[in-house]
C-alpha cells in the first residue's frame, strides 16, 4: 500500500503525500515556520516522499519557500508537486491561467521550490477568461522546456479535463474526496482508471474534521476559513458527528486513530493514487502517514460504507 505508481510514469510516490496548505498560514490559522519546518521534516522521516503545493499557497509563497528549504539536501528523494493559474490578492485569491502568467509563475515556484524541475506541476484551476487548451498548452511547453516533468489538473470537470488532455497529457488530477464528499466517483474515477491517469485527492480529513479532534462544541477561531463551510454548521455538523461516533468504533476495534481510519478507506478506494493529508503540527503527518500501512479487510470497508450509507454523501463546492 506504501508506494504507488505516478500515472505510467516511472515515479514512485507515498500514499499518503504531505499536503502544504495549513503551513502557508492564510487560512489555517498559528503554524509558526519552525512549527511548519518541523512537519515537513516528520513527513519525509515517515516515509512521505510526496509533497504538493501551490503557487499561491502563502501570502509570498511560504509554502514552496519551506519545502525548498528542507528538501535541499534530498531533492532526488521527493517528489514534488505544485500549481499555478491561482494567485493571492491579500488573503482573497484571482485566477490567471494565461500562458504567459503560467510561465511566469513556474519560474518563480522553481526559484522558490530551490530547484531545476518541477515533478508535477497542476493547472490549479480553470480560468473563466482563459481557454482550457490555452492554459495546457503553456503546461506542455513547460514539459518541452525542461522546468516541468508531468502534466496535471485540480478542480476541473470531465469535459476541461477531456480538452486539456488532448493538448497536453494528463499524469495526475487533484479533486476534493472524503469518505463523505465522493461525488468524483461516479464519472472521473473510472476515466481516469481507462487512461491511467492517478488521483490525488485533497481534503481526505475533510479539512480535519475526520481527524476526529474537533469536539461538538468546537468554536472556530476568527479567521479559520473552514467555519463558512455549510459541512461545519449546524445540522450539517451534528450529523457528522454522529457518522464521526460510528467511525470511532470501528477504529477503536481496529487499534487506530479515526484520522488514520478514513486516510486508510480513502486510500483503498479504486483508482486513488494518494491522500493529501494537510497537516500543521508534526504529530498530525506522524499520525496520518502510519495510515499507509493499515490494512482494512472487506469486512471492515463494509461496515464503514454502511456508516457512510446512513451517513449520506454530502454534495459540496470544491475548495475553489
Ligand atoms: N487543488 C486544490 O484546489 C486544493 C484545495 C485544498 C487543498 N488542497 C491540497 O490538499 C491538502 C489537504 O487539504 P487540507 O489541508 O485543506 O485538508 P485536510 O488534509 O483534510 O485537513 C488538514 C487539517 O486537518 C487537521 N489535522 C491533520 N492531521 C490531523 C491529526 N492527525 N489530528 C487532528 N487534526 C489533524 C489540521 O487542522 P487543525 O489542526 O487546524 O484542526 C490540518 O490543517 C492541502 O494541504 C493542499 O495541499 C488542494
Amino acid at each position: 500500500m506504501h508506494f504507488r505508481q505516478l500515472g505510467r510514469s516511472q515515479y514512485s510516490v507515498s500514499s499518503v503525500a504531505l499536503g502544504c496548505w495549513p503551513i502557508a498560514g492564510i487560512t489555517t490559522l498559528n503554524a509558526t515556520r519552525e512549527e511548519s519546518l518541523a512537519t515537513l521534516r516528520a513527513a519525509v522521516e515517515a516515509g512521505i516522499n510526496f509533497m504538493d503545493t501551490a503557487y499561491a499557497y502563502g501570502i509570498h509563497g511560504e509554502s514552496e519557500q519551506m519545502i525548498g528549504e528542507v528538501i535541499r539536501d534530498c531533492r532526488d528523494q521527493i517528489v514534488v508537486a505544485t500549481k499555478g493559474g491561482i494567485h493571492r490578492v491579500g488573503r482573497g485569491q484571482e485566477y490567471d491561467a494565461r500562458p504567459e502568467t503560467l510561465r511566469r509563475q513556474c519560474d518563480e515556484s522553481l526559484q522558490r521550490l530551490g530547484t531545476d524541475r518541477i515533478d508535477l506541476y497542476y493547472l490549479h484551476a480553470p480560468d473563466p477568461q482563459t481557454p482550457i487548451t490555452d492554459s495546457a498548452g503553456a503546461i506542455a511547453e513547460l514539459i518541452q522546456a525542461g522546468k516541468v516533468v508531468l502534466a496535471g489538473a485540480s478542480n476541473l470537470n470531465l469535459h476541461q479535463l477531456q480538452q486539456f488532455h488532448e493538448v497536453c497529457p494528463i499524469s495526475a488530477v487533484q479533486p476534493h474526496y472524503n469518505l463523505l464528499q465522493r461525488e468524483i466517483e461516479t464519472e472521473l474515477v473510472p476515466w481516469c482508471l481507462n487512461l491511467g491517469v492517478s488521483i490525488c485527492v485533497y481534503w481526505p480529513l475533510m479539512k480535519g474534521f475526520l481527524a476526529g479532534k474537533l469536539q461538538r462544541d468546537h468554536q472556530f477561531e476568527a479567521g479559520d476559513g473552514r467555519a463558512k463551510y455549510p459541512m461545519f454548521q449546524g445540522d450539517e455538523w451534528h450529523r457528522n458527528h454522529d457518522f464521526l461516533d460510528e467511525l470511532r468504533i470501528i477504529a477503536k476495534d481496529l487499534n487506530v486513530s479515526v484520522a488514520q481510519l478514513a486516510i486508510a478507506w480513502t486510500i483503498h478506494q479504486p483508482g486513488i493514487t494518494a491522500a493529501l493529508c494537510g497537516a500543521k503540527r508534526d504529530w498530525q503527518i506522524q499520525e496520518t502517514a502510519a495510515a499507509m500501512h493499515v490494512h482494512l479487510t472487506e469486512d471492515i470497508l463494509s461496515q464503514i460504507n454502511a456508516a457512510v450509507t446512513r451517513r449520506g454523501s454530502i454534495v459540496s463546492r470544491a475548495a475553489v
